[in-house]
């Protein structure tokens, strides 16, 4: 797919504040400091988009980037930030399901997860929620830049193996780095794709 525009349109508090429009939306979801933003900005070629940020628990709202006036992607909070107060990871916590569930738009829910981490139980459990809640979803690995390619094979090897003890199908799955932009063709691809069979739906 080719990016001819994307702009930022709206931060919002809630699902229901979100913008109202019936187009599909990609939703990026994953823990904090995971690389939600970054990968943004690297899909869309532009650095200052998604606001990224060094510290966990930048992303603190929902937010709304129009594509190619056809789509939005969607940049949320991340889950499992340990040094945010309680009231505050539950308030973020909230907020994601609140448009997870409720947001009728949503069309595909990327799942971040950092290649250099093992599976860990905060991811392998809202995989398990989504895979119960019929929300579709697919596996991103983010920096790859960080690992050799024999580590990184490793450790999605790795991964596959924990989700088949759990399921019979594992979800597409894509290796990214906002560094090198690998996986840029492949996940923006992948979004035409699922794009082109709602649209003939
Ligand atoms: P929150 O909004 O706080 O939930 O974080 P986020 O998931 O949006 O992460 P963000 O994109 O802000 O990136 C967090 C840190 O990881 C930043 O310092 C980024 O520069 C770094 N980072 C993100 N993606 C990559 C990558 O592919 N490679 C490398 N080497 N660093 C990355
Ligand atoms: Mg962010």
């Amino acid at each position: 797919m080719i990016i001819k525009s994307a702009k930022f349109v709206a931060s919002s508090p809630k699902s229901e504040q979100c913008p109202q429009s019936r187009l599909p939306e990609y939703a990026f979801i994953g823990r904090s400091n995971v690389g939600k933003s970054s990968l943004i900005n690297m899909l869309m070629q532009q650095k200052g988009l998604a606001k990224t940020s060094a510290t966990p628990g930048k992303t603190i709202l929902i937010n709304h980037f129009l594509i190619n006036e056809a789509w939005y992607l969607v940049d949320l909070p991340g889950y499992g930030y340990a040094r945010a107060s309680k009231k505050a990871i539950a308030q973020l916590s909230a907020l994601v399901n609140d448009y997870i569930t409720n947001r009728e738009q949503l069309t595909m829910l990327f799942v971040l997860l950092d290649i250099r981490h093992k599976p860990q139980s905060i991811d392998l459990e809202f995989i398990t929620r989504l895979g119960h809640a019929g929300i579709p979803f697919a596996l991103v690995f983010t920096k790859a830049d960080k690992l050799t390619k024999s580590a990184v094979e490793k450790q999605v090897a790795n991964y596959q193996k924990t989700l088949l003890n759990d399921w019979e199908e594992l979800p597409p799955l894509f290796l990214t780095s906002a560094e090198s932009r690998q996986g840029r063709d492949a996940l923006l691809d992948y979004i035409e794709e699922v794009n082109n069979y709602h649209v003939k739906i």
